[in-house]
């Protein structure tokens, strides 16, 4: 157990905390109803007191935001609503003051069709940037009848190619029509995107990037048409063909050359594929891999994805939680491999409402503090996602559906009503689909205080989302200072993690088998203790019993979610870490 341990490098990254902020939400400063960025200097020092390291910023540049700013129209500007250049070097430079770092997305898979580039690429079929996104004729059949080139259906569930009436040609998007994937193919193209997406920030010093779909730039330019896995659909899922492509490496590799220069920090988004340990240790190998870490979607699935011909998302399990915690766990003690923890971004629903089951309003701290302890006491570098900290969860199920604001949301649902028009049990189905798996939940306003809209906004200003109903119970003024709140629960297990580093962060990890399925043990071994992290994921008390060599003479308990009581029950979502001195 201790041998790949010692080999292990150790590094500031490794040990950060990074938090996400998503700008729309996080604080409005000039009452528009919209989160900017003088709003996100204004909470610096919260952050910083909270015990966080990076800041992630969502996507700030300008953008029409089709889909909240992963449409980019220009690298070097900002969202007009979000604030200014200036604003954005004054976010850095007050972030560093602070002593913390700060990392932009970068989103170059794609980028908006309001972009300039894409905007000459469309105006004639021989203007020099038509080769910089992906423009194939159509496919005729027998009848004379115009069909895209292949069968691809994009992420947001409409075909992966849009007919443009300019040049009477098909362009490729594997998101939005508005979105056209840039043809990384052309070498011009790649290096004009690496200049004014990358060198451009890394210039006016930001430490790194969070690397949006980073396996999803070389793709199968012969373009074949998907395997067909529903008979009844036109459109196939198609990630087979654009994740992955031959040339992948090659162009993470030229990137790869750029960061290096800078020292830059470099999390990428590996959505899809591959989920084996050997494939993604291609991406981040600390010998060969092009990335420092990768978030994977085990863990962030689970409770949310479907499993072919199963109605509905499959419901939560502690099984599969502990399974995969556990495997990635152990891919982390290669002394070559790392690895993200994370249970929220702006991606997903709520960590709470996926994994805490049936629990009242009091419950939502128990649960908080017990997910909180699970990843304080883990190897891998430590994300968090705003609200996540103060304990806030998805949007309730009895808002009306014009509260969903997503652009995936938004087509899901258009989608359902066609699919489900004059059976009123199918779409209340697709109704419920959509809410356990919407990413509108974490895009509502961050809960500041007790005053109007929780003081994400003035009073009387709209925000651009809806504030939760919750937000009374669950607000940052309220539990600041509140030592039984969920927020000083995370900043007391933030400092314990970095006080005992070798232990939770660098620490070699073994799941202690129980009998009991909704019990999670695991023991985290350093050079000169261990620890055990015991939590009940579950709403009734459990009995449970650990190993004797941790739990007997020299052991202590170090920290418990319920105020340090110790014995042989854990009650309703309890958690406990104890420490032994070896
Ligand atoms: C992943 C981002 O996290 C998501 O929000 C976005 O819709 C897609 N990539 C497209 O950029």
């Amino acid at each position: 157990m201790g041998r790949n341990t010692k080999k292990r490098t150790q590094t500031w990254w490794k040990e950060a905390v990074v938090y996400e902020i998503y700008p729309a939400s996080f604080k409005d400063s000039n009452d528009d109803g919209i989160g900017d960025i003088p709003g996100i200097v204004s909470k610096l020092d919260y952050l910083r007191d909270l015990g966080v390291d990076v800041i992630h910023i969502c996507p700030h540049y300008q953008s029409p935001q089709v889909d909240m700013g992963y449409d980019i129209s220009n690298y070097e500007e900002i969202h007009e609503p979000y604030g200014t250049v200036e604003d954005v070097q004054t976010l850095i430079d007050a972030a560093h003051g602070l002593g913390m770092k700060i990392i932009f997305d970068l989103v170059i898979n794609h980028s908006s069709n309001m972009h300039k580039w894409f905007q000459e690429s469309r105006s004639s079929k021989s203007s020099p940037k038509r080769d910089w996104y992906f423009w194939r004729p159509p496919k005729i059949d027998a009848d004379g009848n115009r069909h895209p080139p292949n069968n691809w259906r994009s992420h947001f569930t409409v075909p992966a190619w849009t007919w443009d009436e300019v040049t009477q040609e098909y362009y490729l998007h594997i998101y939005a029509p508005e979105m056209p994937d840039f043809n990384w193919e052309n070498k011009q193209t790649r290096e004009a995107i690496y200049n004014t997406s990358i060198t451009f920030w890394l210039k006016r010093g930001i430490d790194g990037f969070r690397i949006d779909t980073v396996n999803k730039y070389s793709k199968n330019v012969s373009f074949p048409d998907a395997e067909i896995t529903n008979p009844k659909e036109e459109t196939q899922p198609a990630w087979r063909h654009y994740n992955h492509g031959p040339r992948i490496h090659e162009f993470l590799g030229e990137m790869k050359d750029i960061f290096d220069q800078y020292s830059a920090l470099t999390v990428g988004e590996l959505s899809s594929f591959p989920r084996t340990k050997e494939g993604v240790m291609e991406f981040v190998s600390s010998r060969t891999g092009p990335l420092n870490m990768v978030f994977n979607f085990d863990i962030s699935d689970l409770g949310q994805k479907r499993k072919p011909g199963q109605k509905g998302p499959v419901p939560f399990d502690v099984q599969p939680f502990k399974q995969e915690m556990s495997r990635w766990q152990t891919f982390a003690s290669d002394p070559e491999g790392w690895i993200t923890l994370y249970l929220e971004n702006h991606d997903a629903p709520r960590s709470l409402s996926r994994f805490g089951r049936d629990f009242s309003l009091e419950d939502q701290t128990r649960v908080g503090k017990m997910l909180a302890m699970i990843m304080a006491t883990m190897t891998g570098t430590l994300f968090l996602y705003q609200g996540q900290e103060i304990g806030m969860s998805n949007l309730p199920r009895s808002w009306p559906i014009d509260e969903y604001k997503d652009i995936r949301s938004v087509n899901m649902y258009k989608r359902a009503q066609q699919t489900c028009a004059g059976k009123p049990e199918c779409l209340a189905r697709a109704r419920d689909d959509l809410w356990k798996t919407a990413r509108d939940h974490a895009r509502l306003p961050m809960q500041w205080n007790m005053g109007p809209n929780s003081g994400f906004t003035s009073e009387g200003v709209t925000p651009w989302m809806r504030v939760h109903d919750d937000w009374e119970q669950h607000n940052v003024e309220l539990q600041l200072g509140n030592s039984s709140s969920l927020l000083e629960f995370w900043k007391r297990i933030l400092k314990l993690r970095k006080e005992y580093k070798e232990l939770f962060i660098y620490g070699a990890y073994k799941l202690v088998e129980s009998q009991e399925e909704d019990l999670f043990i695991f023991v985290k071994e350093g050079p000169e203790r261990k620890s055990l992290t015991v939590v009940n994921f579950s709403n009734s008390p459990k009995k449970w019993e650990g190993p004797s060599d941790i739990l007997g003479v020299g052991s202590r308990l170090l920290l418990g979610t319920t105020g340090g009581k110790e014995g042989d029950v854990l009650n309703a979502w309890e958690g406990r870490v104890y420490l032994k001195s070896s």
